[in-house]
């Protein structure tokens, strides 16, 4: 197995200043913010300067790809989220679903502006940017929001692709560029977690370690899906996970010439199917209950 540090992942503090410089840029132009995180990982994948830069706007949490995350833990984070006075909606942009639901709170959350717009009798339509640190779906969001209307904006000749608006079927205009924010990699998990999801890029990651990494949180948590998915047999249960990895492995015949595992190959497979949803719905951060009905989310 590699001896790469998988934690070793940077995010250069001048990407950060032109992102933070971009976003506040933009900001006085619209009206209201939706933030994406990824619903597998909606402690990790949130921004940790997000809430001070849009203090200023409503702003509309989205979980994105819950298609893909535990269907028990999500109602529990939405309900986190509601109880901090945020607006937040599980999303499954590739389908779809929940998007209108994002469209009618946008103009929900914008519903005063609309209405002082409306008594001094402007017309001016609502402005909203989506932002969200790297593949949490902002680009698919955006393409649901706008709808036909995007094709027609970028069918326009000669049209700059700096920041245009495109028209929504939910009464605002949405800024077609996304603020790209940079994940937070100060913590340990946190970081594994963007690796795990794919907001890494793989070809600076120790997939081999990252797969063990995974194993293990997954043996703790989800182990009847790793154990259904890759046949490990009952009486496996203790097994530890670099042993588990090298069950799944020979289960899935990744074995070179000389009856080695198949490291690479084996890595590659395990963090693509948990990517795409085969091994099971799985959620990775964890929401903590705590006395007093209420909730503190944790990275462990
Ligand atoms: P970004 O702009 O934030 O960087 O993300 P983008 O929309 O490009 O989406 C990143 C990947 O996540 C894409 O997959 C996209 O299809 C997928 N995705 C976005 N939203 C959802 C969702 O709600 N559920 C699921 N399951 N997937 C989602 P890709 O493999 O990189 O590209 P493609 O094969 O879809 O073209």
């Amino acid at each position: 197995m590699g001896e790469e540090n998988i934690y070793n992942i940077q995010w250069f503090p001048g990407h950060m200043a032109k992102t933070r410089r971009m976003i506040t840029e933009s900001l006085p132009d619209v009206d209201a913010v939706i933030e994406l995180r990824d619903a597998r990982i909606p402690l990790s994948s949130k921004n940790p300067e997000i809430e001070r830069l849009c203090s200023s706007k409503p702003r509309i949490v989205v979980l994105n790809k819950s298609d893909l995350c535990d269907p028990d833990e999500l109602p529990l984070w939405i309900e986190a989220e509601k109880k901090k006075g945020a607006v937040c909606i599980g999303v499954d942009s590739s389908s779809g679903k929940g998007v209108s639901t994002v469209g009618r709170s946008v103009t929900s959350a914008c519903a005063e502006k609309i209405e002082r717009n409306r008594q001094k009798g402007f017309s001016v339509r609502i402005r909203a940017m989506v932002v969200g640190i790297p593949n949490v779906g902002k680009s698919t969001l955006i393409n649901r929001l706008a709808g036909s209307n995007k094709a027609k904006a970028e069918n326009r000749p000669g049209v700059t692709r700096d920041r245009q608006w495109v028209k929504t079927d939910y009464g605002f205009d949405l800024l077609d560029m996304p603020g790209v924010l940079w994940p937070k990699f100060d913590n340990k998990i946190c970081a594994e977690n963007l690796a795990l999801t794919g907001s890494v890029k793989d070809d600076i990651l120790d997939l081999e370690s990252l797969s063990i990494v995974l194993i293990d949180r997954l043996k703790s948590r989800y182990y009847s899906l790793l154990a259904a998915r890759y046949k490990i047999p009952q009486q496996q249960r203790e097994a530890d996970a670099v042993e588990l990895f090298e069950l799944i492995a020979r289960s899935r015949g990744m074995i070179t010439r000389g009856n080695e595992i198949d490291y690479e190959r084996a890595s590659r497979m395990l963090i693509d199917e948990f990517r795409s949803g085969k091994i099971g719905r799985i959620t990775l951060d964890r929401l903590k209950a705590i006395p007093h009905n209420s909730c503190v989310e944790i990275a462990e």
